[in-house]
């Protein structure tokens, strides 16, 4: 492995001791270790203990001029391949979640474009209390990896889950994360399709769907933060674009299907949009007049399939993934539908599960012809991130 370099940001708490440890773990790996060390972290372990065993220096002030002139702490952020903070103090953790900087450690996560992997130590209460909580579920959702706690003896006397994960198992977890490179996806190309089509009745009005196009926007981004060159070609939604994503914005399944083909070539297809089945066969070029009674009855022509068609493609990318949105008989449907649409994997997801369409979570299992793989329900964005390493394996 070529020289990896770690940003460590020591908290303060009784588990700062862990950290040096730690420390001496990496550099006996040959890992480079830039230690921080905030205020309350200084109080537990000292930087000449800290800097004699990472043989580098401490930063500890954001608006030291000397650490400025040599090292701006911008550049501090982005100088390493991995951003760890053990211990992450509760306070830490809020901070992180909230976006605060207003000391060198809070500044440097939340100017880092690298990944960030928190060893959480605090007493139990504190791990346990519901705003440690939203910000542990906030800072997942930010892409933030963690290792422990544990549960154990603290050293305030209480027992439970608060106790920092042991630094072996931190340095594992850290050469876990420094191996699988930051980029496995580097170099890639991937088209994604997400949210709903909307079909055309007249100018104003339209056939559409309750697809809220989160999922899609999820794998999007968790494919570039893998290094893919990610394209979205997505339908309307009230979504941001992911960091590092390039959205082509369609409305109707035809557009859709259009944009998806000159997006071509791409390694990787994943196709999550929710596309309308049909389309009013006469889109009329003036809004229909409201006269007595009902209009004469809308007719509908099929929609083309972007999924079946992509996977017949002459370019067809090397790895199709399709959803199946289904209220029963999951998997069978699943299976069906991979040999209908000729795609490798489908996500079918179970929409009968309230909430599910338009939700923040979604319970999937994995279909190939090697078989099912029934994931727990999670969060949109960890089926995301779960779905990207699964694509990274296939182009390892
Ligand atoms: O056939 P069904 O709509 O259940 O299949 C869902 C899968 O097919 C999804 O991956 C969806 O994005 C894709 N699809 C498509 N074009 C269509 C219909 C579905 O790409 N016209």
């Amino acid at each position: 492995m070529a020289e990896k370099r770690v940003l460590l940001i020591v908290g303060g708490g009784i588990a700062a001791y862990k950290s040096l440890e730690l420390t001496r773990l990496l550099r006996k790996a040959g890992v480079a270790v830039r230690p921080i060390l905030t205020q309350a972290g200084a109080e537990f372990v000292t930087p000449l203990s800290l800097g004699a065993l990472a043989e580098q220096k401490v930063h500890a002030e954001l608006f030291s001029l000397t650490d400025e002139q040599e090292m701006g702490h911008i550049e501090l952020s982005r100088s390493v391949d991995l951003v760890v903070v053990a211990p992450a103090t509760a306070d830490l953790m809020a901070k992180a979640a909230g976006g605060l900087a207003n000391d060198l450690a809070s500044t440097t996560l939340l100017a880092t474009d690298k990944p960030v992997l928190m060893a959480p130590a605090m007493n139990v209460r504190m791990w346990e209390h519901a705003a440690t909580k939203r910000n542990l579920a906030t800072l997942r959702a930010d892409g933030v990896a963690f290792v422990g706690p544990d549960e154990g003896a603290m050293a305030c006397g209480e027992y439970g889950p608060g106790r920092m994960a042991e630094p072996p198992v931190i340095f594992e977890a850290i050469m876990a994360l420094l191996g699988k490179g930051a980029s496995p996806l580097a170099g890639k190309r991937a088209l994604v399709t997400a949210g709903p089509t909307a079909e055309a009745i007249d100018p104003v009005r339209m056939l559409t769907n309750r697809s809220s196009g989160k999922q899609g926007y999820a794998i999007a981004g968790a494919l570039a933060a893998l290094g893919a060159e990610v394209t979205l070609v997505s339908g309307p939604t009230a979504l941001g674009v992911p960091v590092g994503v390039t959205r082509v914005d369609v409305e109707s399944a035809r557009e859709m299907l259009a944009a998806c083909e000159a997006a071509l070539p791409a390694d990787v297809a994943v196709c999550v949009a929710a596309v309308a089945d049909w389309r009013p066969a006469d889109a009329s070029g003036r809004k229909l007049k409201k006269g007595a009674g009902a209009p004469e009855p809308i007719v509908l022509v099929e929609n083309p399939d972007i999924l079946a068609s992509l996977s017949k493609d002459a370019r067809r990318p090397r790895l199709v993934v399709g959803f199946a949105a289904e209220t029963n008989d999951l998997e069978a449907h699943a299976k069906a539908k991979l040999a209908r649409k000729g795609c490798d994997w489908i996500v079918a997801n179970d929409v009968s599960v309230a909430g599910t369409m338009g939700g923040d979570r979604n319970a999937v299992a994995l279909v190939s012809a090697s078989g099912i793989e029934q994931w727990e329900r999670m969060a949109k964005d960890e089926v995301a991130r779960r779905l990207a390493d699964r694509i990274a394996d296939q182009f390892a």
